[in-house]
């Protein structure tokens, strides 16, 4: 597996501009599965998952045309309910195939979906929600069938607000009979830009950011054309690599409204965090970092997306700092690479303390899923020598030419391929 070589010590300076959203462009793909008509999604960030998920709709018969940054996707010709397993089990976002399919088609067979190992991502909420409209599931061997002779509307309480459960009902409920309404709902930005899509795709909703959603099911839906916001988890990783090796990095289409908790977080660490004008914000490091607690949580609270870049910024702050993952089981796995690296952190259940102030070593470290490998990179931005990071598709999956942006900011990270001794330059 090919591996990031990343030279420490360096300090970053510059401008860099943020891509759309992962997490949004992969829903918008989903939800385009709704209609016959062309759907049109622009700002899209060019990323292994995003790939993938092309790959899943154009193996069930949409048509995926990519020009630049945007999408031309047709799904009059989607002639199948299910897509492969080597496709579907290597994305946690192929379960957002079930709402659509099942709303257009009444039919869809998908294999238990794949994603990153930070917890076991159990669907059962996608399975409890779409049950009560009406849908009937028969598992497999590592799969779920589900069919529907006509959705129905419902009142849905969601026990989590899950992301992916809320979008796979919203856009189930788009064309069932009758008011879907869904309790305890996720509020995430993504959420509320899939609402957007859906909407402009003739869908009616209200309530998309709140805890309680509204979907009055409509006969059908046509196409739309929907730009794609900011990436707010690379934004966030790019905020906090200004504040771990930045000299006055200005980071550029960025949606401050979505990461008040991180730029709260990072102020009260002596982070200076000023948006200089809408959509960029330049972000200054202290002299001395304070160490300072998070806790994640649902949107808005903390996003455990940034959960693992953040403490890699703890190692470097003074006094110790305790982060608690509330979201995910399993999401301190990256922290094996941290300690290699020289980190002193000790773990105790979901919560994890790093004492900071103490130099980082390079040294060859693996990553395990995409923000842990983001963690070790930025981790290694600021060690003494060089550190090899192996295992980094895990990166390209989720963050759209890191190592370039890096790079481009006075950093210096290379490729490194199996059995290669010299680093190819990243152009
Ligand atoms: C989305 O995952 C994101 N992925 C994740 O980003 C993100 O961390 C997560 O939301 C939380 O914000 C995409 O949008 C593709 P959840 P999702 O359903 O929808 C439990 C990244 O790095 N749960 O909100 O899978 C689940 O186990 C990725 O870009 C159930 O118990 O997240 C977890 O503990 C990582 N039953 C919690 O809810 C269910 O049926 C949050 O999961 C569904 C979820």
């Amino acid at each position: 597996m090919e591996s990031l070589i990343v030279e420490g010590k360096r300090t970053l300076r510059g401008r860099v501009r943020i891509s759309g959203s992962k997490n949004i462009t992969l829903p918008l793909i989903a939800a385009s599965l709704l209609t016959d008509d062309p759907v049109v999604v622009e700002d899209v960030p060019c990323l292994l998952d995003v790939g993938i998920m092309k790959e899943i709709v154009s193996e069930i018969g949409m048509g995926v045309r990519c020009q630049k940054h945007s999408l031309y996707l047709d799904a009059s010709t989607v002639n199948r309910f299910s897509a492969s397993h080597s496709l579907i089990n290597q994305i946690r976002a192929s379960i957002l195939l079930l709402g659509p399919l099942l709303a257009r088609f009444g039919r869809a067979k998908i294999y238990l979906p794949g994603g990153c190992s930070i917890g076991s991502r159990p669907v059962d909420l996608h399975w409890k929600g779409l049950s009560a409209m009406g849908v009937t599931f028969s598992l497999g061997n590592g799969y779920m069938e589900a069919s529907s002779d006509r959705l129905r509307g419902n009142h849905i309480y969601l026990d989590f607000p899950s992301v992916g459960a809320t979008e796979n009902i919203m856009m189930a409920a788009t064309l069932a009979e009758g008011e879907t309404i869904i309790e305890n709902a996720a509020r995430e930005p993504e959420v509320v830009e899939l609402a957007g899509l859906l909407t402009a795709m003739g869908a009616i909703i209200s309530g998309a950011g709140t805890y309680t959603i509204s979907i009055k099911g409509v006969s059908s839906l046509k196409g739309a054309r929907y730009r794609v916001i900011p990436d707010r988890i690379e934004a966030g990783t790019f905020m906090i690599a200004a504040a771990i090796a930045g000299e006055g990095v200005i980071i550029e289409n960025v949606l401050m409204n979505h990461l008040k908790p991180l730029t709260a977080k990072l102020e009260e660490a002596g982070v200076k965090v000023v948006e200089s004008k809408p959509g960029t914000v330049t972000v200054t490091p202290p002299t001395s970092l304070n160490a300072v607690d998070i806790k994640t949580m649902p949107y808005p609270g903390f996003p455990t997306d940034l959960q693992p870049p953040f403490s890699s910024l703890m190692t470097q702050a003074r006094g110790v700092a305790t982060i608690s993952e509330t979201v995910f089981e399993n999401r301190f796995r990256h922290v094996e690479g941290l300690t290699r690296m020289g980190a002193d952190t000790w773990l105790n259940g979901q919560s994890l303390s790093i004492r900071g102030g103490k130099k980082l070593w390079g040294n060859r470290v693996q990553a395990t899923d995409l923000r842990g490998a983001a963690a070790l990179v930025l981790a290694a931005l600021v060690a003494e020598g060089k550190t090899e990071i192996q295992d980094i598709h895990h990166l390209e999956r989720g963050y759209e030419d890191l190592p370039l942006k890096l790079n481009n900011l006075g950093g210096e990270v290379s490729r490194k391929m199996p059995q290669q001794e010299h680093y190819a330059q990243i152009p």
